[in-house]
C-alpha cells in the first residue's frame, strides 16, 4: 500500500504546488466561450508548466531511490512520473472547463475537483504501467485522494497559501 502512495507523488506535487507557482498570464489568455472564460483566471500558464515540472521532477527522484514495481524499469518509472504530472495538470484544467461552462465561478467549491485530475492523470500514465490498476488499487487511489485533497486544501488555506479552504 506504501507503493501505492508513492505511485501517487508525482500527481499529488503537480496539483499542490501550483497555489505557491502559479500566477501570471491565464492558460485561456482571457478568452471567452459562450460569455463565460474558457477556464478563468485561476488557472495560469505558470501554474500549468510549474505543477507539470514539479511533480515530474517528484517522481525522477522518487525513481532514482524507490523503484516501483509496477515499472519495468527506471525510464519507464520517469515517464510514468511525468505523465502523472502532465495528466493532473490537463485534468485540473478540464475540471475548471467543466465549471465554466456550468457557471460556476472560478474558486468555488466542486466536489470533483478532488478526483478529475486523478482519472486524468492514471489514464495518461496507462501505457507505462503493468498490473496497477486493479479494482483494490483503484477504489484505493480515489480513496484516499478523496481524503487528502481536502485536507491539503484546508492546510493550504490556514498557511495563508490559499484563499478558500476548498
Ligand atoms: N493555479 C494556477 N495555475 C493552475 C492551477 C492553479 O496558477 N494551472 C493557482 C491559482 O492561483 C489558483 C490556485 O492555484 O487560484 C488554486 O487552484 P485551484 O483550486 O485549482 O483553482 P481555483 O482558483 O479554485 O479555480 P477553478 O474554480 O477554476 O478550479
Ligand atoms: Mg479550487
Amino acid at each position: 500500500m506504501l507503493d501505492l502512495l508513492v505511485f501517487l507523488i508525482p500527481a499529488y506535487i503537480a496539483n499542490s504546488s501550483p497555489v505557491v507557482l502559479g500566477g501570471g498570464a491565464p492558460l485561456d489568455f482571457g478568452i471567452k466561450l459562450n460569455g463565460k472564460r474558457i477556464l478563468g483566471e485561476g488557472k495560469t500558464i505558470r501554474g500549468f508548466a510549474g505543477g507539470t515540472l514539479a511533480g515530474a521532477t517528484a517522481g525522477i527522484i522518487v525513481a532514482w531511490f524507490y523503484p516501483l514495481p509496477f515499472f519495468a524499469s527506471m525510464e519507464q518509472q520517469m515517464a510514468g512520473a511525468l505523465m502523472l504530472a502532465l495528466g493532473t495538470l490537463v485534468g485540473d484544467s478540464l475540471g475548471s472547463f467543466l465549471k465554466r461552462r456550468l457557471g460556476m465561478e472560478s474558486g468555488s467549491p466542486f466536489f470533483p475537483d478532488t478526483f478529475i485530475f486523478l482519472i486524468v492523470a492514471l489514464a495518461f500514465a496507462w501505457p507505462f504501467v503493468q498490473d496497477l490498476y486493479s479494482p483494490f488499487n483503484l477504489v484505493f487511489f480515489f480513496g484516499l485522494t478523496i481524503i487528502l485533497h481536502p485536507a491539503a486544501n484546508f492546510l493550504a488555506n490556514r498557511a495563508g497559501l490559499k484563499k478558500v479552504p476548498w
